[in-house]
């Protein structure tokens, strides 16, 4: 079994879409499901009309001794006891961020929660909603290359697709969303 988990303190950084749709995207490919953390709802909100299944955070113990190949594991915008756990049974943790000078500054906090669980050397920053020809996610870019957690080679955009895949589960309609996921997918397969 490889876990993922989708750590970010901040919110709205696109945690939950990314765990649905890097997720959905490996359903046909293998035995997988989602572990969602977020009390707050979302992705065990949609369970019924997912077509992976989608497990409550009480469940974690289950879905551990099942045999799913593959869990992705979606957490809420701050740190909770537990967390610490998530990143320990973690076989990489994903931070997605938004590439904005503000965000630059917030993902910060997250980088600091992972150094301290000594986990960095399994983590990567994903720029998530990045917006066409904005050559201020390169500035960002650049700066976050010297954090101490790496980002991965590929990004995903901007897009309205991506909003609506949680409702269609997934994005397979538009080719360019596809291709986004599917390079990030296979990336972090190696990993
Ligand atoms: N790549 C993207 N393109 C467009 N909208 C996105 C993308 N990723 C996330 N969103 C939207 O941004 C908002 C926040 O995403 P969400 O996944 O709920 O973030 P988090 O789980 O980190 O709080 C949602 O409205 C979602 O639909
Ligand atoms: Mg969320």
């Amino acid at each position: 079994m490889k876990i993922y988990s989708l750590i970010h303190q901040k919110g709205g950084v696109g945690k939950s879409t990314l765990t649905f749709n890097l997720a959905n995207n490996l359903k046909n490919y293998c035995k997988i499901c989602i572990l969602d953390v977020d009390y707050q709802g979302s992705l065990y909100e949609i369970r019924e009309s997912s077509e992976i299944p989608i497990y409550h955070i009480s469940q974690l113990e289950e879905v551990r001794n099942s045999n799913y190949d593959v869990v992705f594991i979606d957490t809420p915008p701050y740190i909770f006891e537990g967390l610490e756990t998530i990143c320990d049974i973690s076989d990489h943790i994903l931070v997605p961020m938004k590439p904005g000078p503000l965000d630059m500054l917030a993902v910060k906090k997250t980088i600091q929660f992972i150094r301290e669980q000594n986990a960095q050397h399994k983590a990567s920053i994903v720029f998530n909603m990045v917006k066409p020809k904005l050559n201020l996610t390169e500035q960002i870019a650049e700066v976050v290359s010297t954090y101490e957690i790496p980002t991965t080679t590929n990004s995903i955009s901007d897009l309205v697709v991506f909003s609506k895949s949680v409702l269609t589960n997934g994005v397979e309609a538009n080719n360019n969303a596809q291709r986004q996921l599917d390079e990030l997918t296979k990336e972090l397969l190696l990993k």
